[in-house]
C-alpha cells in the first residue's frame, strides 16, 4: 500500500523538483550557479506561477505548475492557468500520480481565479481523462526565401528601424490591438511574461507610424541556414509588405524562414504559398474550470446581433464537481451570464466545454465525438453565441 499526497510546492523541494523535471524533459545535470543564492530556487524561467508536488511514501515523486496567463476570447482577456512541467518519477508512473496532481490542480486553478486552463499535451489521454480537450493550434511554417521575392512592393512609404527599450510599450500595444481580435491569443501582460526579453533577440525591427507604431518583426538568426521568426505583426498591408520584404533580404545567405504563424492573415492572405509546404502544429488543449466565472469573463461580440436568449445545459463533470449539473446561459439583451437551474436541454461532457467556450468545435462536431447530446435548437444557440466553428490560435508555447 503506497501513501500518495498532493501538496503545494515548498522551497525545500527545489532540488528534488530539478531532478524530476530533468529526468522527464532532459537538460543539464546541474543548474547554473547563482552567486550567494540557491541555484535551484526559484527554478530557472519560473515567474508568475504556482505549483504542486505529489509525495509518494514521503518523497516527492511528481510535479506540475500553473502559469499565470490571460487568453483572449471574444476580445476580452480571460484569466487562464497554463499547466506545464507535468512530470512523474519513472518508477512512480502508471499509478495515478499525474491524475492526482491534475485533480488537485483543478481546485487550485479555481482558487487562483484561473477560470479556464490550457496546456500543450505530450500525453493527451492523460488530460482528456480530466476534462481538457484539443481546442487550438500553435503553428510554424517553413517559407522558402525565394517565395518572398515575388511579393508585391508596398504602395505606401514605410520605413523600418530597430526597436529601443522605450518602444516596448508601443510594441505591446500593437501586439494587443492584433491579439484581441484572435480567439486564443495571450495578452502577454501577466507576471509569466517579461516583455523586455524580446530585446535580447537578434532582430526587433519596427515600422513607425504617425501615432505609435504600425507593425514589428522579431526574429533570431541561429547557426545554420534558417531564420526563426517569432512575431510579424502589421496593422496594414503596406507595413506587412515592408516587413516581409525585409525577410526576403536574407535570400542568398539563408535557405528559408521558420515563420511562427501569429497572424493568419499574413500566412493565408498576403503570402503566396507553394502547393506543398511544411506547417508544424503543436495543438493545445483547453478546459473550463469555473463555468459561470468563465462565461462572465469572456466577450460575446456576436450578441450585438441577437435578441435575448437562454440555453439550458446539463454539465457532466466529475473532476470539477462545483460546475457539474444544470446551468442556464442567458443573454438578457445586455450581458451574457450563467446561472444555476434550467431544464438541462443540452448535455455537455466536461471535454466539450473547452472547445465550446473557445468556439473551435460546433455542436455537430461535439455530438459526433460523443461529447454533447440533447436538443438541436438549443445546441445551435450555443454555436451562435461563440460563432463556432472557427480556428483558435495561440502564439506562445509553455
Ligand atoms: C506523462 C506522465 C506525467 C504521466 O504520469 P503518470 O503518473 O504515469 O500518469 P497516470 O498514472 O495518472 O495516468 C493516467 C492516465 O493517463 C494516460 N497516460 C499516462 N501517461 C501517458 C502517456 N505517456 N501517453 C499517453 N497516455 C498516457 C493513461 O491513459 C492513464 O490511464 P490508464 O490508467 O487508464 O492507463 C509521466 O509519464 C511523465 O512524467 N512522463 C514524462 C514527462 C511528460 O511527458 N510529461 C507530460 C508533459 S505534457
Amino acid at each position: 500500500m503506497t501513501d500518495l499526497i498532493v501538496r503545494e510546492v515548498r522551497e525545500e523541494d527545489a532540488e528534488e523538483l530539478w531532478r524530476i523535471r530533468r529526468i522527464a524533459f532532459g537538460g543539464p545535470r546541474e543548474p547554473e550557479p547563482r552567486p550567494g543564492g540557491n541555484p535551484y530556487w526559484p527554478p530557472e524561467g519560473f515567474r508568475g506561477w504556482w505549483g504542486l508536488v505529489a509525495e509518494l511514501d514521503g518523497r516527492p515523486a511528481g510535479f506540475l505548475r500553473s502559469r499565470d496567463y490571460r487568453q483572449f476570447f471574444g476580445g476580452r482577456p480571460v484569466p487562464m492557468g497554463g499547466l506545464a512541467s507535468v512530470a512523474v518519477d519513472p518508477y512512480a508512473r502508471g499509478r495515478g500520480v499525474a491524475s492526482a496532481l491534475l485533480d488537485r490542480a483543478l481546485a487550485g486553478l479555481r482558487e487562483a481565479g484561473q477560470v479556464i486552463s490550457a496546456l500543450y499535451p505530450s500525453a493527451p489521454p492523460l488530460y482528456r481523462g480530466r476534462g481538457w480537450e484539443q481546442t487550438g493550434v500553435y503553428e510554424r511554417m517553413i517559407l522558402p526565401l525565394d517565395l518572398l521575392a515575388t511579393l508585391p512592393k508596398p504602395t505606401a512609404h514605410r520605413t523600418i528601424r530597430p526597436a529601443r527599450p522605450a518602444d516596448l510599450p508601443a510594441l505591446h500595444d500593437r501586439y494587443l490591438a492584433f491579439a484581441s481580435t484572435v480567439d486564443g491569443m495571450l495578452d502577454r501582460a501577466t507576471a509569466a511574461f517579461q516583455l523586455d526579453e524580446i530585446l535580447e533577440l537578434d532582430i526587433v525591427d519596427l515600422v513607425p507610424g504617425v501615432d505609435g507604431i504600425r507593425g514589428y518583426l522579431t526574429a533570431e538568426r541561429p547557426e545554420g541556414e534558417r531564420l526563426i521568426v517569432y512575431d510579424l505583426i502589421a496593422d496594414d498591408v503596406d507595413t506587412a509588405g515592408k516587413l516581409l520584404r525585409s525577410l526576403a533580404s536574407w535570400a542568398g545567405v539563408l535557405a528559408d524562414v521558420s515563420l511562427r504563424v501569429v497572424d493568419p492573415a499574413v500566412r493565408d492572405l498576403l503570402l503566396s504559398q507553394p502547393v506543398l509546404h511544411d506547417v508544424r502544429n503543436h495543438p493545445w488543449m483547453l478546459r473550463v474550470v469555473d463555468l459561470p466565472a468563465a462565461v462572465a469573463a469572456r466577450g460575446w461580440p456576436l450578441t450585438a446581433l441577437m435578441r435575448p436568449l437562454s440555453v439550458d445545459l446539463e454539465v457532466i463533470d466529475e473532476h470539477a464537481p462545483w460546475q457539474a449539473g444544470r446551468h442556464r446561459i442567458v443573454f438578457d439583451g445586455d450581458a451574457v451570464f450563467c446561472e444555476p437551474g434550467g431544464s438541462g436541454a443540452v448535455r455537455l461532457h466536461t471535454r466539450a466545454l473547452g472547445p465550446w467556450y473557445a468556439g473551435s468545435a460546433d455542436s455537430a462536431m461535439l455530438r459526433r465525438a460523443g461529447l454533447l447530446e440533447g436538443d438541436l435548437k438549443a445546441a445551435a444557440l450555443l454555436d451562435a453565441l461563440t460563432g463556432a466553428p472557427h480556428p483558435v490560435r495561440m502564439a506562445d508555447s509553455f
